[in-house]
């Protein structure tokens, strides 16, 4: 049996993550977060001190992530990193590795096991390009950057982390153009992916607009 996926590709905090989790849960399917994994791999980078440019230990680190995901709550080993993968600095070190083909390599197993029945939302960089090439919907969801600085401060904000607007639109423009112009699986829309303007919609829509275009896909098969 083919188990459905819905990819959800975008820039850092054009909210993809909240809307594939809103979705997940509208039609009962597992959730991907593969963000969460290259953050996992950086804090376990940084927490072990190696050279962040060991290409082959940080790809070993990443095969064997000894994570797992409670609903929202992230683990690693027994210590629960939901918020401590959150920072800018995390966020900016899993960009960095995530440039790394050997680490994105290590890390497609774990990514394509959650794919479990009865369906699959999948957020990230390359989940419709590379990882679930086959995926029943394909999204890539943007934002303008001021939307997208103003969601990263406030979400930041209600984790208790305080930091500068203006620095975390740099780090945000950085880490979208490390992103997009990576040689392996750069972040770039899949050609059959339906592309969406988050900045014009509210969440609760883009859920909808989804929901409703996964619906129309899957009468048509
Ligand atoms: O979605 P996020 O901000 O949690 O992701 C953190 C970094 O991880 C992002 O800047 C790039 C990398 N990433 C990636 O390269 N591929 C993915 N599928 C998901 C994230």
């Amino acid at each position: 049996m083919n188990i459905p996926v819905i990819t959800i590709d975008g820039p850092t905090a054009s909210g993809k993550g909240t809307v594939a989790q809103i979705l997940a849960g509208k039609l009962h399917f597992h959730y991907l977060d593969s963000g969460a994994l290259y953050r996992l791999t950086a804090l376990s980078v940084m927490r072990s001190g190696i050279n962040p440019d060991d290409t082959g230990q940080i790809a070993s680190i990443a095969s064997s992530l000894p994570c797992h995901f409670e609903k929202q709550r992230i683990f690693l080993e027994k210590e629960e990193v939901t918020d401590a993968i959150r920072t800018e600095a995390i966020g900016n070190m899993a960009s960095k590795i995530a440039a790394f083909p050997v680490v994105r390599r290590a890390l497609i197993n774990l990514q394509t096991g959650f794919r479990k029945a009865p369906g699959l939302v999948a957020d990230g960089r390359d989940m419709g390009t590379v990882v679930f090439p086959d995926a029943e919907l394909k999204i890539f969801l943007t934002a303008s950057v001021d939307v997208r600085a103003e969601r990263r401060y406030k979400q930041l904000l209600e984790k208790g982390i305080s930091d500068n607007m203006d620095s975390l639109r740099r780090d945000l423009i950085e880490r979208d153009r490390r992103d997009t112009e990576r040689k392996e699986a750069p972040l770039v829309p899949a050609v059959d992916a339906v592309t969406l303007d988050s900045s014009v919609m509210s969440i609760d829509e883009t859920v909808e607009r989804i929901f409703r275009l996964f619906v129309q896909k899957s009468n048509n098969c």
